[in-house]
């Protein structure tokens, strides 16, 4: 670090904000493959959320991708540094006291490790959207799959690159067997413990 940057510290503090929203700020991290529903499931949360009052927000893979990291692609190296600058960002979030949703395939564990350390950990639960790759396949929103499979796209998770499933998230979700609406009413529940801990 530059010796001559000196840290600013600021008169309104996360806890001040806090205080004022009547919430706690945290991260929700979304994972999981392509098609899985990180998105619509971040979104649809946040949408009830938002009719209550809570202040949120959500940081999503694509969008991203072509503003703040615009440039950056799908290697293991490029991947890091894509998701390194997300959770400098969603920590940034969480000191403006939001709740801040993040969805992107953070497909390796160690990638997710360093999100939890840049965040805090105390800050940061992992939502595992779990949805096979059949399914996401079936699904192919995008058309990406069929890109893949047709060697059209390099580096597609769960085709040609891998997806780390994770080990012990704070909350697994399961889109294939139950309704998006289900699937929201589970994190709302919890997010709203956390809120009640306030
Ligand atoms: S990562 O792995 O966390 O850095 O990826 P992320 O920033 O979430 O970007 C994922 C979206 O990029 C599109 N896309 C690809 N995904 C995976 N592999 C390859 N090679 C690829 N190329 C483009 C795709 O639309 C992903 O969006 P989601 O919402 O996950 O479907």
């Amino acid at each position: 670090m530059n010796k001559n940057i000196i840290s600013q510290t600021y008169d309104i503090t996360r806890e001040q904000r806090n205080k004022q929203n009547a919430h706690p700020s945290f991260v929700l991290w979304f994972t999981g493959l392509s098609g899985s529903g990180k998105s619509t499931l971040a979104n649809a949360v946040e949408k009830l959320l938002f009719e209550k009052g809570i202040q949120t927000y959500t940081l999503d893979g694509d969008n991203i991708r072509q503003g703040v990291n615009r440039g950056l692609g799908f290697s293991a190296e490029d991947r890091k540094e894509n998701l390194r600058r997300i959770a400098e960002v969603a920590k940034l979030f969480v000191d403006a006291g939001q709740i801040c949703f993040s969805a992107f395939i953070s497909p390796m564990r160690k990638d997710r490790e360093m999100i939890a350390s840049i965040v805090g950990e105390k800050d940061f639960f992992e939502v595992f959207v779990d949805t096979p790759l059949e399914v996401c396949e079936a699904r192919d929103v995008k058309g990406l799959y069929k890109k893949a499979r047709a060697g059209e796209i390099t580096n597609f998770t769960g085709i040609s690159a891998p997806y780390e499933a994770p080990e012990n998230p704070a909350l697994h979700i399961q889109t294939a067997n139950e309704s998006i609406e289900d699937s929201a009413k589970k994190i709302i529940a919890f997010i709203e413990e956390k809120i009640n801990k306030l």
